[in-house]
């Protein structure tokens, strides 16, 4: 009995490991949260403040949408797709009190209409934002800002870059 047990459990730590790790990779980008220090530069390099309203794609554990809200004024919102980051993100919401500022949706962002926000934020990958571009150029308004960490939008003129915090902001 307890090695059936044993196995039962081995099995579903694997499963959540697969979950966790495989498959936001397999949508556009793994894992890999942006430094909280890292994220209140990208915050003030894209001026973000309380007109806002702020879309994190692939908002991972929630950290930029939270701060946004917190420290910056601005509504914001998080899509992600793995399961137990949009979990662990709307406890976090909660634990902030920012129920009624912060949002997350669980999915992928491709799948959800991105008009409402004046500000986009990125950690994504080389290949995910180039299949983003088109989205961006269709669905946000004129004036829309979007910061990119790491990784630019190929081809598209930044209209400031950092070197040193590796960020890219565009503009609409
Ligand atoms: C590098 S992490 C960045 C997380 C967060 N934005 C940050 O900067 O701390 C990328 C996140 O995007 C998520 N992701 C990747 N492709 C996605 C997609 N197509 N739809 C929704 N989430 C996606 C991943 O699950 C991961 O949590």
């Amino acid at each position: 009995m307890d090695f059936w047990i044993a196995i039962i459990v081995v099995e579903v730590v694997v499963i959540t490991f697969l979950i966790w790790t495989v498959w936001s990779a397999v949508l556009g980008a793994p894992w890999a949260p942006t430094s909280k220090s890292k994220v209140r530069t990208m915050l003030e390099f894209a001026n973000v403040g309380e007109g806002d309203t702020l879309y994190d794609l692939g908002s991972g554990d929630g950290r930029i949408i939270i701060m946004a809200a917190k420290e910056f004024g601005a509504k914001a919102v998080g899509i992600e797709a793995d399961p137990i980051r949009s979990m662990w993100s709307k406890l976090m919401i909660r634990h902030h009190k920012l129920k009624d500022q912060v949002q997350v949706s669980r999915g992928n962002f491709f799948n959800f209409n991105i008009g409402e926000a004046s500000i986009i934020t990125l950690y994504l990958g080389v290949g995910v934002n180039n299949k983003l571009r088109e989205k961006l150029a269709k669905e946000l308004k004129p004036g829309s800002r979007i910061v990119s960490h790491h990784f630019i939008l190929k081809d598209w003129t930044p209209t400031e870059i950092d070197e040193k915090a590796n960020l890219y902001l565009y503009s609409i």
